[in-house]
């Protein structure tokens, strides 16, 4: 079966971004929002990342850099997955691009031919879906549920691999749902995607924020896994645009082709700045950051259960709740673009993430300050209850 479906129409937009744009004019009108639909860290920057970019930018040596990215970077890397993770990957198999987004085409691209499946969760971050049909190939939705974790799981796999099947993206931590895969899990979907000789993606971004205990790294299960990470979220440098992708040895230099003709190389300020993210004063920067985020998730939690938010999986990481809103709507944009225009509030509908059960869970970010947390509590209360 070929698809001949125009490109467009598989493309679908972020639902929240409809809602930023209100909260906007609401804002630019006088009102105050409580913004906890941003899926990114209000943090600024490190400043020793900052000051690296500024002393290499200050050199005016701004040149494209090889498309795989500045080798010192993708050293530094190697290190890091070193005494992170105690494991050891070759710098020729880390790939910088530009963000996760780009680590995640590259991979699809990599291994997804024409009308071939690859299998994502519902609910899952949308662009996979999205990335997936744009090349041509299909991507098969999986329902998770609560019961699993809002995870795949090895089972699942089984029930939904079909002849097209090449490979299977996984996201731990999750957006949205913040939660885990765990090592056993983790274990035996690598082994059941070996057996049906299929690859296994799995998204990291939300790496190094995590509140009770590091997951594993699947390179630390596997050496043939595609892996994508990124400096966005944990490091703090969304609009900087810098992200790496680790593949099986080998493979390297298909990636090289593909993003050679894409987009060239990553920003080179960008990978300049990077250097200076695993250096010793940053993590510890870092690190006050992730205990700031674990404290917002200790608050948020129970105050939205309070509220009649049934929250079945505590998330384990990422800056995000993933909430069944049941007991108030079960018209998630509906309901969210009510708590903006009522209460004040800012959140995410659970149709940016998929169809299952998407109309009655809704994600809430802890991407914001305790006080306007606190406030956004307060008026979420004054309004349902
Ligand atoms: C799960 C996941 N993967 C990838 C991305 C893309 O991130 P970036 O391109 O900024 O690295 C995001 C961004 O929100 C995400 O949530």
């Amino acid at each position: 079966m070929t698809s001949s479906k125009p490109r467009l129409a598989t493309i679908t937009p972020f639902h929240v971004m409809r809602l930023l744009a209100r909260a906007r004019e609401l804002e630019a009108g006088g009102r105050d929002i409580v913004h906890m639909e941003i899926g990114e860290p209000d943090f600024p920057t490190p400043a020793p990342i900052i000051a690296a970019a500024q002393a290499a930018i200050a050199t005016g040596k701004m040149y494209y850099t090889a498309a795989t990215g500045m080798l010192a970077l993708r050293e530094r890397i190697a290190e890091f997955y070193r005494q992170r993770y105690a494991v050891t990957v070759s710098p020729q198999r880390i790939i910088i691009t530009p963000g996760a987004s780009g680590a995640l085409l590259m991979a699809l691209a990599a291994v997804l031919n024409v009308d071939e499946e690859i299998i994502v969760s519902d609910p899952g971050y949308p662009c996979n879906r999205n990335m997936a049909e744009f090349l041509g190939a299909r991507a098969c939705s999986v329902p998770v549920t609560a019961s699993n974790g809002y995870q795949l799981t090895a089972k699942l796999l089984q029930q939904y691999w079909t002849e097209q099947t090449r490979a299977v993206l996984l996201a731990s931590p999750s957006n949205p749902t913040g939660t885990i895969i765990a090592t056993a899990q983790l274990r035996e979907i690598n082994d059941y995607v070996v057996r049906q000789d299929g690859k296994l993606l799995v998204d990291e971004i939300y790496h190094g924020l995590t509140y009770r205990e590091s997951p594993v790294s699947i390179l630390n299960l596997t050496d043939q896994a595609y892996v994508i990470n990124s400096f966005s979220k944990y490091f703090g440098m969304t609009g900087w645009r810098l992200g790496w992708l680790v593949v099986p040895e080998g493979v390297t230099e298909q990636i090289d082709r593909i993003a050679q003709n894409i987009y060239l190389a990553a920003p080179t300020p960008s990978q300049h700045a990077a250097l200076a993210a695993f250096e010793p004063q940053t993590l510890a920067i870092l690190e006050q950051r992730r205990e700031e985020f674990a404290r917002r998730r200790d608050f948020l939690l129970p105050a939205l259960r309070e509220l009649g938010f049934e929250i079945a999986v505590a998330p384990q990481g990422a800056f995000y709740i993933y909430a069944s809103c049941e007991r108030f709507s079960s018209d998630s944009m509906a309901f969210c673009e009510t708590l903006l225009e009522k209460a004040g509030v800012a959140i995410t509908p659970g149709i940016d993430f998929g169809v299952n059960q998407a109309n009655t869970y809704v994600r809430f970010a802890y991407t914001t300050s305790m006080d306007q947390l606190q406030a956004g509590i307060n008026r979420l209360r004054q309004f349902l209850l």
